[in-house]
């Protein structure tokens, strides 16, 4: 064959698989408000720069008459390209080729992409569409997700990995995304569930559409497995991105720095605190009083609203934002919002990205529930978090510091590396309500006017403990600032902590309250 008649061979070769499969199928996805696994990928990366491989790899499976089957790629496109200039692997589920099932080959495609990505040092993202384990393939479609697993679990803290759900991601497959650090779902296309409607039928009797069991609203919202929701596939994209640019290739690496902004928004710092403290806020304006060009890219946003965390930039260098959220719950802690911030701080320690800590919370949320649904042990997350962490770590007291949450949200006791102050702090054990009921019961109780002198004692505690000024004088916090040198002080101590370096104890690894 002349070396032209092979290229037009190779060319032919190429059009059939990218039938994908086929007519039908692509018909039956783009129905779905689907895009095909192919434009998903190209939608993400540089215009290009997509460089497929394995394009002809093809299943092994004999029986149930697989034999007879033709699955182009088997069911996966797996590549490299670059984001943004910048190199990322890459897969793709196809579900127009057998549901976008997994069989050996199709996960041998997935692992030899993982071990690209943790070889290269480069970000891994994963898009799902699958009906999982392909059921013809028996204990080799099982091995296979073993496989993909303990990769994950071996680049975890070493490359950044992204899982986009785009279609049914069900049964053990979820374990892949749940092991990876950023999961992300889109309105009415994504579905996660171990057991699916069915099973549930059968085994308990109940009837539930997948939506309901493991939607994208489910997941943003009630368990926590996803970090992004989107409304369209488009939409997702662009969070993809962005994220990208706000955390670095692999955890010897820092984020990619930008050009310093000033931020922007209008209202002043000083301003969006009420001054009665029980009057609640929106944390997320404080955040965009101080981040450059006022951007924060907030991450799992319907979960746990009563904590705020996400990304924003310091002087052109990104930084992760760990926030109460006196809007909600008054910023309290309990066991969801335990589990969303030390997560994350985990993340940002795990990646060189310092972060900042803003504090106004009354403390752990108190009641039977989250006793019983072990507000311990999930608490006790945050703590360990905070106390692990090597990366710069600066707390600003904004209002309420009390009890358990003052030392839990990055206090000098964990090793903040800076604790600021503003005067309209107040750090106690408790509320001063509590503490005067419990402390002054006995003369409120003998009082003539028990409610006047419960007053006066709440104002006693207030005015010796319900301020910032009696753990500055332990040293505690370093520095009572007023509202408006926030930025300043915040981009001094990091400019300060840029070198940062300390290390515990030799140890092979901890034991987090998992
Ligand atoms: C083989 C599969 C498949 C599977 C789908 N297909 N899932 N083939 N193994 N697991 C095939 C279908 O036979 C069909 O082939 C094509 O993909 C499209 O599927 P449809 O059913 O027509 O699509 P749709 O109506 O959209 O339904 C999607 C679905 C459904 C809800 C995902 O296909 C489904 O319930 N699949 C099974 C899900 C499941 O229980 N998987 C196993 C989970 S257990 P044709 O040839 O007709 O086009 C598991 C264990 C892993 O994953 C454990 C790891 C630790």
């Amino acid at each position: 064959m002349s070396l032209k008649r092979n290229i037009l061979d190779l060319r032919k070769r190429k059009s059939e698989v990218l039938k994908g499969g086929g007519d039908k199928a692509i018909e039956k996805q783009v129905e779905m408000g689907k895009m095909t696994a192919r434009d998903r990928i190209l939608s993400i990366v540089d215009e290009g720069s997509f460089h497929e491989y394995d394009m002809f790899v093809e299943h092994v499976a004999r029986d149930f008459d697989m034999d007879k089957k033709v699955l182009h790629g088997d069911g996966v496109i797996i590549g490299t390209a670059t984001i943004y200039g910048s190199p990322v692997c890459l897969f793709a589920q196809d579900f127009t080729v057998a549901g976008g099932s997994l069989g050996l080959m199709h996960a041998r495609k997935i692992t030899k992409i993982m071990d690209h990505s943790l070889k290269m040092r480069v970000p891994l993202i994963g898009i799902n569409d699958s009906g999982g384990a392909r059921i013809q393939e028996g204990v080799d479609s099982l091995a296979g997700y073993g496989e993909i697993f303990f990769r994950n679990t071996l680049a975890s803290g070493v490359i950044p990995q992204l899982s986009v759900i785009l279609g049914p991601c069900a049964g053990g497959a979820v374990y892949s995304p749940a092991l990876t650090d950023f999961v992300f779902v889109v309105d009415n296309i994504s579905k996660m569930f171990i057991t699916g409607p069915g099973v549930i039928k059968t085994v308990l009797g109940e009837e539930i559409s997948m939506e309901e069991l493991g939607g994208a609203k489910v997941h943003a919202e009630v368990t926590g497995n996803a970090h992004f929701y989107a409304a369209s596939e488009k939409e997702c994209f662009e969070q993809i991105k962005k994220l990208i640019t706000y955390i670095p290739w692999n955890n010897t690496q820092k984020a990619r720095r930008f050009e310093p902004k000033e931020p922007t928004v209008k209202t002043k710092i000083e301003e969006i605190v009420p001054a009665d403290p029980k009057q609640p806020y929106d944390i997320r304006d404080i955040i965009k009083s101080i981040t450059d060009g006022s951007e924060f890219f907030e991450i799992m946003e319907h979960f746990a609203p009563n904590i705020v965390i996400g990304f924003g930039r310091m002087n052109g260098d990104t930084v992760g934002f760990v926030a109460n959220q006196p809007k909600y719950l008054a910023g309290v802690l309990d066991c969801d919002s335990s589990d969303k911030a030390a997560r994350f701080i985990r993340y940002c320690d795990a990646f060189n990205i310092p972060i900042i800590t803003l504090e106004d919370l009354p403390g752990y949320l108190p009641g039977v529930d989250q006793e019983h649904a072990g507000v311990i042990r999930h608490g006790a997350k945050i703590l360990y978090a905070y106390s692990e962490a090597t990366v710069p770590k600066i707390t600003v007291i904004i209002r309420k510091a009390y009890g358990g949450g003052y030392i839990a949200m990055n206090s000098r006791h964990l090793r903040a590396d800076f604790v600021f102050a503003w005067p309209t702090a107040e750090i106690a054990v408790m509320g001063p309500e509590g503490a005067a009921n419990i402390v002054f019961r006995k003369e409120i109780d003998e009082a003539e006017n028990p409610e006047a002198m419960r007053q006066q004692k709440i104002q006693e505690y207030k005015d010796k403990f319900a301020n910032p000024y009696v753990a500055a004088a332990r040293g505690y916090i370093d520095e009572i600032i007023e509202p408006q040198d926030t930025r300043r002080l915040l981009l001094h101590a990091l400019q300060v902590s840029a070198n940062k370096a300390i290390s515990g104890p030799n140890k092979k690894h901890g034991i987090p309250p998992f």
